[in-house]
């Protein structure tokens, strides 16, 4: 579904990715695991388009996406839920998943989505009214996932979604996760939670300094010694 092939990535003259290469799978759910400052949220904003590649090619279900606008690859069914910020924080919840409905330009679906969004996010159906700006960190973590889930996507991208999150918050969050997967969305996230993200995984793929040094199946990774020193505390 998804196809990365040697691409090099930055900002300006700053190379932070090297020769990146991968697939994803239709109906996946792959885990980008590494240190902070590896290049995790470079890769799916190039993905998504709001880096410009250096080099190298990203295609989409066979058609080549790098190099289009964000907006553009929205529409083709790729979406990014950022780390932070994505929400008009003074409109209410409802008024949110309205705005990111009218953007998906598949309004006609609305209801039907919508529903799948608050059966997902119940707590969401509760604040509907509330803005926004008001909700706790992992209410707004919920409505940003909403957010793009309103967009209708077939990859959903998620970067560090369990980010500031109380652990029980975390273990709902991540439920809620392998649910949407489930749906029939496939799913490539980054996590600094690497044992939990590990166990909801197909497949992973290892970070470090803007290459690709480990890839497989989850228990590749759960088996590998600098993995389990480095990130598992084992
Ligand atoms: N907008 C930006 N402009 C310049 N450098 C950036 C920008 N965003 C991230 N970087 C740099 O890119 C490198 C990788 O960052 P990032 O992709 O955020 O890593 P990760 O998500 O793995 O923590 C870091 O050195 C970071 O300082
Ligand atoms: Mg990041």
């Amino acid at each position: 579904m998804l196809q990365v092939k040697n691409l090099n990535s930055g900002y300006g003259k700053l190379q932070v990715l090297w020769d990146i290469s991968f697939n994803v799978e239709e109906g996946e759910l792959v885990t980008i695991v590494g240190p902070n400052g590896a290049g995790k949220s470079t890769l799916l904003k190039t993905i998504i388009g709001l880096v410009k590649p250096f080099s190298g090619e990203i295609y989409f279900k066979g058609e080549k996406i790098s190099g289009l606008p964000a907006y553009h690859v929205a529409r083709k069914g790729v979406t990014l839920a950022p780390e932070r910020g994505g929400l008009f924080p003074e409109l209410t919840v409802m008024e949110n998943l309205e705005v990111s409905a009218h953007a998906s330009g598949n309004y006609s679906k609305f209801e039907e989505t919508l529903e799948m969004v608050f059966n997902l996010f119940p707590v969401l159906k509760e604040r509907r009214k509330q803005r926004a700006g008001t909700l706790s960190g992992g209410e707004q973590r919920m409505l940003t996932i909403a957010y793009t889930l309103m967009l209708r996507p077939k990859l959903l991208m998620l970067d560090e979604p369990s980010s500031g999150l109380a652990p029980t918050v975390v273990s709902t969050l991540f439920e809620t996760i392998k649910r949407i997967n489930a749906e029939g969305i496939t799913i490539l996230l980054t996590e600094q939670n690497v044992y939990d993200a590990l166990q909801m995984a197909s497949k992973a793929l290892l970070i470090e300094e803007g290459r690709i040094t480990l890839e497989g199946p989850k228990e590749k990774f759960l088996k590998d010694e600098r993995v389990r020193k480095a990130y598992l505390g084992a």
